[in-house]
């Protein structure tokens, strides 16, 4: 093997990304390891510990081949030349900055690992998404050895998004890769970039200083985040007056200027990203001293629990100024289509609010009940989860669709309307069902940001 590669935190992106990463250089080994024995049990085993299209033929090729998932952090550190640090980073909840800054415990130990088990000079990757400058704190603390190891810091940001994340992997819009602008940092820049260059076209790979990766990767969520923000703000608007945020979408992202991606009007964005990366950001500008800047970005998370309260308000005005009691279809509950994962998912806070009007929830997903389940056990009220959509519907009095999963598209839905309670409802919080064909079958149906198709006035 030319060289070992390390990467601490086998989660949703260090497994995907380190798969991918020993998938296309056969040259590498490439050691994953994570204190959650259990994780790494799952790696090791054919049910893997999340799911991901593609995820499982790319790790059933490399695995035992060039690629180990393991707990024993010590040894791997030991072993390997470049360590990617990939673990997770979430919002602080506790102390200065709670609600805003992001929890780096988790990072400074890795760091604190890696000084204390190193034998040799090593290159450090922060694959983690970081505040702007995390790597200054990085590189103290691990050139404050006292066995006299160089430590190269180097942001590599992953922009991945779950669902996609092996087709993103194994075809990226770019790599960034930030390196100090030292002689030895740009020899470590070097070191990473022959890594990629196996499979990712020069031209897409992106060099630049660590501040302006790290910065740019807390940037680029709160974009795409801020245009979602800004058309859900807009399908409020719509419904107020008979515009169509479908076509107002599409005409605005005809604009090559304004581009088509990430307008989809929805009940709200969800994933483990977006709103902590956003609230980091916000926090690192209130520190910076810019409150003007942080209060504009706050507004795209503001907007986004708006859309969510908006959308369960408009649920219980339509159903005759109540839900209580009734029994509500909860379709989809993962954050986004084609994964089981619940992070921050639009459903949590909608079936809350649901649960707070006394609405008796149903709730089905096809990949993410069980976590639907860990995400609402502490909740007051009725909630049933059932495996089956015909279940959920029978009895219900509407159909609340929160992930864009295609199977509700393929629905037997003169079944459904059969099954459910008159008057029928359905909500779409994502746009994604016929609304003519539902409303022909009988159906009382409300789009966002569109007309509703209701046979009750
Ligand atoms: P995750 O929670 O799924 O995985 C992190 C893993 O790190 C966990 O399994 C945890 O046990 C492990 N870990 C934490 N501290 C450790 C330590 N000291 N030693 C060994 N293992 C340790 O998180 P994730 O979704 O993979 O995200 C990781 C980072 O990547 C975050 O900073 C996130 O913002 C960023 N990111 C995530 C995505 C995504 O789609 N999920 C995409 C791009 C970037
Ligand atoms: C997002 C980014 O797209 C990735 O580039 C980034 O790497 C990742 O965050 C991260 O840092 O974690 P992800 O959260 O996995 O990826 O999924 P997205 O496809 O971005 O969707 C996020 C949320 O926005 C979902 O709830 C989705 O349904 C919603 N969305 C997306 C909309 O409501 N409308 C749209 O037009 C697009």
């Amino acid at each position: 093997m030319k060289k070992t590669i390390l990467c601490i935190g086998a989660g949703y992106v260090g497994g995907p990304t380190m798969a991918v990463i020993a998938d296309q250089c056969p040259d590498y080994k490439v050691i994953v390891v994570d204190m959650n024995a259990e994780r790494i049990a799952a790696w090791n085993s054919d049910e893997l510990p999340i799911y991901e299209p593609g995820l499982d033929e790319v790790v059933r090729r490399a695995r035992g081949r060039n690629l180990f998932f393991s707990t024993d952090v010590s040894s791997g550190i030991k072993e390997a030349g470049i360590i990617f640090v990939s673990v997770n980073t979430p919002t602080k909840t506790f102390g200065d900055g709670a609600g805003k800054a992001a929890n780096l415990q988790y990072w400074e130990k890795t760091a604190r690992d890696i000084v204390e088990h190193s034998g040799h000079d090593k290159i450090v990757v922060e694959k983690s998404t970081l505040p702007v400058r995390t790597a200054e704190a990085m590189h103290r603390i691990l050139m404050a050895n006292t066995k006299g190891l160089n430590f190269e810091v180097i942001s590599n940001p992953e922009f991945m998004a779950e669902g996609t994340a092996i087709s993103d992997l194994q075809n990226p819009d770019r790599v960034l890769i930030g390196a100090m602008e030292t002689p030895t940092g740009q020899k470590a820049l070097q070191e990473i970039i022959d890594i990629y260059s196996n499979w990712v076209p020069r031209e897409r790979i992106k060099t630049t200083n660590v501040w302006s990766s790290e910065l740019s990767k807390l940037v680029s969520n709160a974009m795409l985040a801020q245009r979602i923000s800004s058309v859900n703000s807009i399908s409020a608007l719509c419904e107020q007056t008979d515009a169509n945020i479908v076509d107002v979408s599409a005409a605005m992202g005809a604009d090559s200027r304004i581009g088509s991606k990430f307008l989809r009007a929805s009940v709200g964005f969800g994933g483990s990203c977006f709103k902590k990366d956003i609230l980091n950001l916000v926090y690192l500008c209130e520190f910076y001293g810019l409150p003007e800047v942080a209060e504009y970005w706050e507004q795209v998370v503001k907007i986004n629990d708006y859309q969510a309260k908006r959308f369960v308000k408009n649920i219980a005005a339509r159903m005759f100024n109540t839900v209580a009691d009734k029994r509500i279809a909860v379709f989809g509950f993962a954050f986004k289509a084609d994964t089981g994962d619940t992070r921050e998912s639009p459903a949590i806070a909608v079936s809350h609010l649901l649960l707070e009007e006394h609405a008796e929830l149903a709730i089905y997903d096809p990949k993410a009940l069980d976590e639907a389940k860990k995400d609402m056990k502490d909740a007051q009220g009725k909630i049933e989860y059932i495996d089956d959509p015909y279940e959920a519907v029978k009895g219900a009095h509407a159909i609340a669709l929160l992930t864009e999963w295609k199977e509700f598209t393929e629905y037997d839905y003169v079944k459904i309307f059969e099954l459910m309670e008159k008057p029928a409802f359905i909500f779409d919080g994502r746009n994604i069902l016929d609304h003519k064909k539902l409303f022909e079958i009988g159906f009382n149906v409300y789009p966002i940001g569109q007309a509703a198709m209701s046979h009750l006035n």
